[in-house]
């Protein structure tokens, strides 16, 4: 059992979870993530260690709300248990001196992108962030990017907070005005692949964090798989960063969007048992 220390709710669909889970936090990396399970009945869902307090013992989890888990998760309260949470999980991140990094965020993918501009920026790098989102409410940890960015650009689709526009109209800016040495990207597929295509453009090495559906988190089940250059490789061990230039985003669009009606079915069911 994982009991939550504290919760503050960033908007409407957005909650920050402080959880006790003091091996977790000794030994977690920038990229990595945790796999949670909130009760016996409960289903298994990725979410990125967004930060760790060794000292607390704890890890902080950005939840936004997507269906039925996520959902519960973002209403419980700080004293409330999480029955199990497996992890760290994954490969850390590759941080290195690269010189300028450009790092783009996109919604509830700022999470796992926060621990990445750190590490890049102790490591010495020139920082450069773009956080991106429908709208105001939906830009998270801005204050806590800052801290490790040397620049950072708001975009919002609405024009509601910073500038208004797509991350991929920032981040163009920021290559034509200097030279780009590494490029990340993090946040829905359709953001990813599009900053793909432009870092591309301009010859940038680029790593793109995968939300591939996942089961059991070891490689065993194959629910995470993802073609990559050609090569089938599964997220959660091999991933979730991978090269973004060779992903297949389409192909993982198609299977983000498999169980769709099972998912729409299940929220439904859900919402009547917690309205009756
Ligand atoms: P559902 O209604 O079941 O599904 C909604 C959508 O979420 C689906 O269409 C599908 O695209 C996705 N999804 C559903 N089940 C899973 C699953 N088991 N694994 C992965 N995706 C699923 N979200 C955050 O809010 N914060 C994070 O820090 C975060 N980090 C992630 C890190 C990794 C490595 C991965 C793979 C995903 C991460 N996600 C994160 C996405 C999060 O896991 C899904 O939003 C969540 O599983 C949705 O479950 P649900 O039951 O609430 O919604
Ligand atoms: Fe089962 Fe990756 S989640 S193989
Ligand atoms: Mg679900």
């Amino acid at each position: 059992m994982n009991q939550i220390i504290n919760v503050v709710s960033f908007s409407e669909n957005v909650v920050k979870l402080v959880v006790h889970a003091p091996r977790i936090a000794r030994s977690r990396k920038p990229g990595h993530f945790i796999i949670l399970r909130i009760d016996e009945k409960g289903e298994r869902i990725p979410l990125t260690i967004a930060a760790a307090d060794e000292k607390a013992g704890t890890i902080t989890l950005v939840a936004q709300k997507a269906g039925v888990t996520s959902k519960r998760l973002c209403e419980m309260k700080a004293g409330d248990q999480i029955l199990d949470l497996v992890g760290p999980l994954g490969k850390a991140t590759h941080i290195h001196k690269a010189g300028t990094v450009l790092a783009c965020g996109g919604g509830v993918g700022v999470a796992p992108l926060l621990p990445i501009v750190e590490g890049f920026k102790k490591a010495g790098n020139r920082v450069i962030t773009i956080l991106a989102a429908r709208s105001k409410d939906l830009i998270i940890l801005e204050d806590e990017i800052r801290q490790w960015s040397d620049e950072v650009i708001v975009m919002t689709d609405d024009g509601s907070h910073g500038r208004k526009g797509l991350v991929t109209v920032g981040a163009e800016e920021i290559i034509k005005r200097e030279k780009v040495d590494e490029c990340v990207a993090i946040g829905p597929a359709i953001m990813m692949k599009f900053t793909a295509l432009l870092t591309q453009k301009y010859d940038i090495p680029t790593q793109a964090s995968l939300n591939a559906i996942m089961v059991d988190g070891t490689g065993m089940c194959g629910a995470c798989r993802v073609s990559v250059g050609g090569e089938t490789k599964f997220t959660c061990v091999d991933g979730p960063e991978f090269d973004a230039h060779k992903i297949d985003f389409d192909e993982l669009m198609l299977r983000l969007g498999g169980y769709k009606n099972e998912e729409k079915e299940a929220f439904e069911r859900f919402m009547k048992t917690v309205t009756v």
